[in-house]
């Protein structure tokens, strides 16, 4: 709890954040870092990462870099080894870094399948295990996977990010369930269509368009929409939250015309 009601509602707590070099990653862990968390940015783009640690730094937040691949199980073990040796605890992860390709089923390779798998979907149970022991020895923690609205659609051309996606609920609500008697708490984000670097990649201006005229609310997603539903997960305001897909989508999953 804090001290006072003007002391930000993660103080003193620790956070890794993966894929914070740009995008939604880098958004979350900018606005952890304002909640007053002190933030590990894991990402491969190690230039990009000190970035946002150097405008977290600027802006007189605690912040570390790390440069690393979230498919490989040793890089998010040692940097939440470094954030509980440096700031003393670890409460909170972020798994959100993905490789991402599109394409129809006859065009899916074996290089970009494992890839996916091993970045979106693998990267979480490692990021899981390497969080739980020292969110125990916390008293507790909460963690956020990163899901997408891709779960639940069925979107042509995109079936194995909305595999990965749907695997990444299945993982969260089960991790929940087994890590909730040690006080953490496992929650995922389905994020709507939000114009980043990855989803310039994949998808262009005409479908943007056609996703925007089907959204509820008649825009994309922001950055911002996505980080401040990740504050809310981390903090004790969703204490008695665990096991929640929180769709932040402006409604289209929802939404039948
Ligand atoms: N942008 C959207 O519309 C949208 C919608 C739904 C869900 N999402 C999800 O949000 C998350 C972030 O998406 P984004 O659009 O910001 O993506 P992005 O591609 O712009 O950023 C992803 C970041 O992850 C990093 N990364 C990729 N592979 C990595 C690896 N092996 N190890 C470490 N870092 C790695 C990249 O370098 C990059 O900095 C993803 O999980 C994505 O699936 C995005």
């Amino acid at each position: 709890m804090p001290n006072s009601i003007l002391e930000p509602r993660l103080a003193g707590k620790v956070a890794l954040v993966t894929g914070a070099a740009r995008g939604i990653g880098r958004e979350i862990a900018l606005r952890l870092a304002r909640e007053g968390a002190a933030v590990g940015v894991l990402d491969l783009k190690a230039e990009l990462a000190e970035d946002t640690v150097d405008t977290i730094v600027q802006a007189g937040g605690r912040a570390r870099a790390f440069a690393g691949n979230v498919a490989e199980r040793q890089s998010l073990v040692d940097a939440v080894a470094a954030l509980e040796a440096d700031y003393g605890r670890f409460d909170i992860l972020v798994n959100n870094a993905i490789w991402v390709r599109y394409g129809p089923l006859e065009s899916i390779t074996q290089e970009a399948l494992d890839r996916m798998l091993a970045t979106g979907f693998s990267s979480i149970v490692w990021g899981m295990q390497a969080a739980a022991p020292a969110m125990v020895r916390a008293g507790g923690g909460s963690i956020i996977n990163i899901a997408s609205v891709a779960g639940y659609l069925a979107m042509p051309g995109a079936l194995v990010y909305c595999g990965v996606k749907a695997g990444v609920m299945g993982l969260t609500r089960s991790a929940s369930a087994e890590l909730g008697p040690q006080g953490i708490r496992v929650n995922a984000i389905a994020p709507g269509s939000v114009p980043t670097p990855g989803v310039a990649v994949n998808v262009d201006e005409t479908k943007m368009q056609g996703r925007i005229e089907r959204t509820p609310l008649r825009r994309l997603g922001r950055v911002q929409d996505i980080a401040g539903a990740a504050a809310f997960l981390a903090s004790a305001d969703a204490d008695f939250v665990t096991g929640e897909v929180l769709s932040v989508d402006g409604g289209i999953t929802h939404a039948f015309s």
